[in-house]
């Protein structure tokens, strides 16, 4: 089955401040490869500026790379991008509203630009807001007066209302509270289990990442170092004395923040560890 997602030899880099002349680029990915099947939950975790943003904004159409190619539901993003927005939800880590309108008037801006009729837009954003355990008095409040989260929800409900086939998560749950982001996970959690819908998810919550993906890569300086289920992951490391398991924080320590150098081994644990999982 082909891929609904593919990444072939992507490359991005941004130019350093112009106040800065002498600034070299910043290599935000550098030789990205990789490929996530139809209905999988994906998962990239890597330490801050480490390029997952960068990677969810290239394969959602939002900026370009600079060398490689990357196709959603096997249209290029570069040379088709208006025909890959209708099949692609984004949800960011500072999702943008408008502040005075309601969560409701947002909601239906987005349906109207969409298509979506608006009672069916409705039906679907109250049982999305519903399962995440939204208020739904706070429906039509406007954006302003409600809290982090519950817009973080409201984020997740639009990005649903056009039923997409992709869904991209960039840090659904950062700065949520305990229950609210149990809420979001487990309605992830439901949407991997019980839909057809592809999740590309990035999480500095390594909880979140084992139990809700069914693949995990590993993303250090721009270069994916380990792409492997959890478990094949947590294989790539011995326990520590007095530890009785390895979890995949042990993972992502000793895989990331290493220097250039010894990315050569990376690539050999990648290699091997895709070998595992498949
Ligand atoms: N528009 C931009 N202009 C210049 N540099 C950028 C831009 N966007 C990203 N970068 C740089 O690219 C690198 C990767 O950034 P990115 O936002 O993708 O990281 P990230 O893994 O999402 O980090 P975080 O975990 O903090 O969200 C960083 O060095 C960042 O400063
Ligand atoms: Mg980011």
């Amino acid at each position: 089955m082909q891929p609904i997602i593919r990444c072939r030899e992507v490359y991005k880099s941004f130019n350093g401040s112009t106040l800065f002349k002498k600034k070299k680029p910043v290599r935000a990915l550098v030789d990205i490869n990789f490929e996530v099947r139809s209905g999988e939950c994906f998962g990239l975790i890597g330490p801050n500026g480490s390029g997952k943003s960068t990677l969810i904004r290239i394969l959602s159409t939002l900026l370009f790379p600079d060398q490689g190619e990357a196709h959603v539901c096997g249209l290029d993003v570069v040379k088709r991008p208006y025909q890959v927005r209708p099949f692609i939800s984004r949800v960011s880590v500072d999702a943008a509203f408008f502040k005075k309108l309601s969560a409701w008037e947002n909601l239906r801006y987005s349906a109207r630009l969409y298509g979506v009729p608006l009672k069916l837009a409705k039906a679907r954003a109250l049982d999305v807001l519903g399962e995440l355990g939204f208020p739904d008095k706070r429906f039509t409040d406007p954006m302003e007066d409600l809290s982090r989260g519950m817009q973080q929800k409201i984020a997740v409900a639009r990005a649903l209302i056009n039923r997409p086939q992709v869904l991209l998560l960039d840090e659904p749950t950062t700065g949520l509270d305990p229950r609210s982001k149990r809420e979001v996970e487990a309605y992830i959690l439901r949407l991997r289990k019980e839909t057809k819908l592809t999740i590309f998810l990035t999480t500095h919550d390594m909880y979140e990442a084992e139990h809700l993906c069914d693949r995990v890569a590993i993303i250090d300086k721009g270069k994916i170092v380990a792409l492997d289920r959890p478990s094949g992951l947590k294989r790539l490391v011995t326990r520590k004395k007095g530890s009785n398991r390895v979890t995949l924080e042990d993972v992502f320590m000793k895989l990331t923040h290493k220097e250039w150098v010894q990315d050569a081994s990376a690539d050999e644990v990648d290699a091997d560890s895709e070998d595992d999982g498949d």
